[in-house]
């Protein structure tokens, strides 16, 4: 596991854009592992930044995101693939036929989650992963006692984490309680795993994941056992360790 230190969040996530754009570089028809959340936002906007300079090509490019709520579709302006499009997709010159979120208008779980982890295998495999961390160790919305040998599954989400998703919606009552997620094998699976995170209030649960013991309790801890880990941390978040 390699640890960046970053002196702050502009500084991370270009130390991330650089090492996904190293990827796609050396591999033009790389399979990206993307992610949502605030923490790679900066990350997606630094990566447009290098692509309007003519210094990225994204166009053999696939994409597979982590997760996606259940029952929001695309054009639901709190779902994942809106998300995508918004921050990343429609500023690059990836093809959309190759963006893949899991399908939250697939009401039914088994089928959409299946369909999913045959869209990956299809793909040949994640080249490499993009994670955030939740402030409860989840990764994706794999939440705390998930088990890891699970592959792309629905979840319930946990109160913390609607708490703290809810900001985004108008209503707490608007907030999914489920979601469709890659699961721990899935992203275990994944040749590279590039792990984004900022902020003083991340600094316990990075502390706890990745130096505390492996335990379905705290599902990053997993990334421990993982062979090619890259952590890309800011100060504050790296200021319990
Ligand atoms: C959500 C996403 C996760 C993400 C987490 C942290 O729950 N499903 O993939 O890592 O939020 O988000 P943030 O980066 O905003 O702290």
């Amino acid at each position: 596991m390699v640890i960046y230190r970053a002196a702050d969040y502009a500084s991370m996530s270009r130390k991330a854009a650089n090492i996904i754009s190293a990827q796609v570089i050396m591999k033009p028809d790389c399979v990206l592992g993307l992610a949502t959340g605030s923490t790679p936002i900066g990350t997606y906007k630094q990566l447009i930044e290098w692509y309007n300079k003519g210094d990225l090509d994204f166009s053999r490019v696939t994409s597979v995101n982590l997760d996606e709520y259940k029952g929001l579709s695309g054009d639901n302006d709190q779902s994942y693939r809106y998300f995508m499009n918004h921050n990343f997709f429609d500023h690059i010159n990836i093809d959309k036929a190759r963006t893949f979120v899991p399908d939250g208008t697939d009401p039914d779980s088994e089928h959409a989650c299946a369909r999913y982890n045959e869209i990956i295998r299809e793909a040949g495999g994640i080249d490499l992963q993009l994670l955030g961390l939740g402030h409860n160790g989840h990764i994706g919305f794999n939440e705390p006692g998930s088990a890891f040998e699970k592959e792309t599954h629905c979840v319930d989400l946990t109160e913390r984490t609607i708490e703290a998703n809810k900001r985004f919606f108008e209503k707490e009552e608007d907030v999914p309680r489920q979601a469709y997620t890659m699961g721990i094998k899935t992203i275990m699976q994944a040749k590279k795993i590039l792990l984004v995170v900022s902020g003083e209030d991340k600094a316990e649960i990075v502390k706890t994941a990745f130096q505390g013991p492996v335990t379905p309790a705290v599902p990053a801890s997993i990334l421990q056992l993982h062979n090619d880990v890259t952590i890309v941390a800011d100060e504050a978040a790296l200021s319990k360790m």
